[in-house]
């Protein structure tokens, strides 16, 4: 089986987002030959590609894969994370030329991405690692690409990529941000939001499911009406769908017959560790790795219902206008830590990494788009590398919004009801703009204990405590 024509590009691995990807170049316009390692996979996708597919040469060798491709070629990789893709990358890169481009299009932790492109540079190859979000359908339909590498070789392939990313009012979300692995950290950056992102609906589904007692229909249609205003976003779009779903099986809402278990697949954890490693306080993030842990500790919560008893929700003095209120103060903060700690980064690895850019790239086609993105990309061009909630524009939102904060995270603490990241966002808050901390307790007991030494508010130098002398 193959085309006449040599294909524009290559890809490999023809899961559920790289069978996307691939009908979504095909679709633009662009022949592409794709390979999978198990053979049969490559046929049937092949054969339910419908029109598409005289756009797809099917290869079962990667031999043939890479005669089927029009030099200097582009391949992307879209398979899974880790070992995987350097096995692909040691069987493929005998094959190429030299100036033949790989690109590694999955979720790679960013520090792979470094180390393969520093070993393809050593060889003068290409090499670019790409982040790609929107899930199936954004692959298919319009992903938010991410770009790192070399920006010459971001150049060779970006007519394509402009191509199939999401489009923003005309500016396609496919944009270079930097050298190595600069794309997939953001990509990691961009999980860990959303992690936060999600948590914090959730933790809002949680006070009204059963601080308020409420139906998922009626809660489905809180989500919808907020997706109307300043929280308009793809995650509250589709929590008021999953919120009106029915289970076929049981007639009962889909929400009450899901185990309330979270898997993760580890970004937004390592956006939890390389902020702890850049010393970048991300609290709000950290807060929603942590509950998708407890969340995984079923046994153990059930040890802990059976000895604490199940404690009164009563939460009826909590309004669904407060409950909005306090997620959009919560939706700044969280994404005041990201932006943050992209910017701890790009200051660590001299990326200089635009967060306009970034912010920009997000507002179409990833899963955390959201109409507050556009502001966040003027509020980060008006006065770059600010904290968020430091941005004359969002100043203000917080502080219409952040006193339906506190009272929900103090309401929903004497309800019993967890809103871990909501309230590590208020103590986010509340501590970036505490002039006088409480850090001065911390380096005495460091003195006290280690002879750390402190420095002092009235004059410079290195101090110890009378502790010292004895
Ligand atoms: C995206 C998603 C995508 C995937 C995550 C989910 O941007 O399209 O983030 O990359 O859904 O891997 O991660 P978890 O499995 O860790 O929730």
């Amino acid at each position: 089986m193959s085309n006449e024509t040599p294909a524009e590009i290559g890809l490999i691995g023809l899961g559920t987002m790289g069978a996307a990807l691939s009908l979504n170049i095909a679709e633009k316009g662009f022949g592409i030959a794709v390979f999978n390692r198990t053979v049969a996979t490559t046929h049937s996708f092949y054969e339910n590609a419908g029109d598409l597919a005289q756009k797809i040469t099917p290869c079962d060798t990667l031999e043939s894969l890479v005669a089927s491709i029009r030099p200097p070629r582009a391949i992307i990789l879209m398979v899974p994370a880790g070992d995987p893709v350097d096995q692909q990358i040691a069987a493929l890169r005998p094959l190429l030329d030299d100036d033949d481009l790989i690109i590694d299009a999955g979720n790679a932790n960013f520090h792979d991405t470094n180390r393969r492109v520093a070993a393809a540079e050593d060889e003068n190859h290409p090499f670019l690692g790409i982040g790609v979000s929107g899930g199936e359908e954004g692959a298919r339909h319009g992903p938010a690409i991410m770009g790192g590498g070399s920006e010459a070789s971001w150049q060779r392939v970006a007519p394509i990529l402009e191509a199939i990313a999401a489009d923003y009012e005309g500016a396609p979300c496919a944009t270079w941000l930097g050298e190595a692995g600069t794309g997939h950290f953001v990509k990691t950056v961009h999980n860990g939001i959303e992690y936060a992102d999600m948590q914090m609906i959730a933790e809002i589904y949680g006070v009204m499911r059963d601080g308020l007692a409420m139906q998922p229909a009626a809660i489905a249609e809180v989500f919808t009406r907020w997706n109307d205003g300043p929280l308009q976003s793809y995650l509250i779009e589709i929590s008021g769908e999953v919120s009106r779903a029915v289970d076929p099986e049981t007639g009962k809402p889909l929400l009450d017959v899901i185990l309330d278990k979270a898997g993760q697949k580890g970004t937004g954890r390592w956006t939890a560790i390389e902020a702890q490693h850049l010393g970048a306080p991300i609290p709000s993030i950290e807060a929603a790795v942590a509950a998708r842990n407890i969340s995984a500790r079923l046994a153990a919560r059930k040890i802990g219902g059976d000895i604490y008893g199940e404690p009164s929700h009563d939460a009826e003095s909590i309004d669904l206008d407060l409950l909005e209120r306090a997620l959009i103060a919560g939706k700044i903060l969280c994404y005041a830590q990201g932006f943050d700690l992209l910017k701890a980064a790009s200051d660590s690895f001299a990326w200089n990494l635009s967060l306009p850019d970034v912010a920009r790239v997000w507002r179409a086609g990833c899963i955390i788009r959201s109409s507050m993105l556009n502001d966040m990309a003027s509020a980060f061009t008006d006065e770059p590398d600010t904290n968020l909630m430091f941005a004359s524009r969002f100043v203000s939102l917080l502080m219409e919004n952040e006193a339906s904060l506190r009272s929900l995270v103090a309401k929903a603490a004497a309800a019993a009801l967890p809103v871990p990241a909501l309230s590590s966002a208020l103590s986010y808050f509340d501590m970036m703009r505490m002039q006088r901390g409480t850090a001065n307790m911390i380096q005495a007991q460091r003195d006290f204990f280690g002879l750390h030494s402190f420095e002092r508010l009235d004059r410079e130098g290195s101090f110890h405590g009378p502790w010292a002398e004895s």
